[in-house]
């Protein structure tokens, strides 16, 4: 990581479909004196993507793409990254699946946030299975994007205990403030290898 502190030299891309509450997280941590990322630019699969009015407020390039052809959609993103010199794609509630094609351009440089102790609770409604199944715990997990859903290598997790009064609101809210923590701490952990 060392070699680019203060360097601000990462270009990163944030891929979103939804509220945008881990890109408004990146945002804060890009503008962090001496961090190491430019978050220069935002895909949106949804023109009406809360995390697109944000990255508008903060002179973000953003991009919409209804993925209604997949293979035309990825060529023209591809196309966008490589001339805005996209070094890392962070996925944040990016709810269109990557085609393995697109994975292989990026090999390694495309992550994930997941609301669930990977590799457990792969795929949506991650808290209310995790309440049916009376787990003890749960968590958040930062990995690697492989062609098999929420299947890369682990970057980083983190666990929190779940109480009997846990709802499946208070359970996303209590994870979602771990997401925030370590989203960027997985930046940082891989830093050094992109
Ligand atoms: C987060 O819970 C993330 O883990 C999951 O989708 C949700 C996105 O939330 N992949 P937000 O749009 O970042 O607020």
């Amino acid at each position: 990581m060392a070699k680019l502190i203060g360097n601000n030299s990462l270009n990163v891309a944030v891929f979103i479909s939804g509220r945008g509450s881990n890109l408004k997280n990146l945002i804060k941590f890009s503008k962090k004196k001496k961090c190491f990322i430019n978050l220069n630019f935002v895909v949106s699969s949804n023109k009406n993507a809360k995390g697109l009015i944000l990255a508008k407020n903060n002179g973000i390039k953003s991009i919409i793409f209804n993925y209604k052809n997949k293979s035309i959609s990825e060529k023209k993103i591809l196309k966008i990254l490589n001339s805005n010199n996209i070094k890392l794609i962070c996925l944040a509630g990016f709810m269109k699946i990557l085609s393995n094609k697109f994975i292989k351009n990026f090999k390694g440089k495309i992550i994930n946030i997941h609301p669930s102790l990977l590799p457990r609770y792969k795929g949506l409604n991650t808290h209310q299975r995790v309440i049916n199944n009376k787990e003890k715990f749960t968590g958040c997990t930062v990995h690697y994007v492989s062609k098999k859903l929420d299947s890369g290598k682990i970057i980083i997790q983190k666990k929190i205990r779940i109480y009997k009064k846990d709802t499946v609101s208070i359970l996303s809210k209590k994870v979602l403030r771990l997401e925030h923590q370590i989203y960027p701490k997985a930046i940082q952990k891989i830093s050094n290898y992109l």
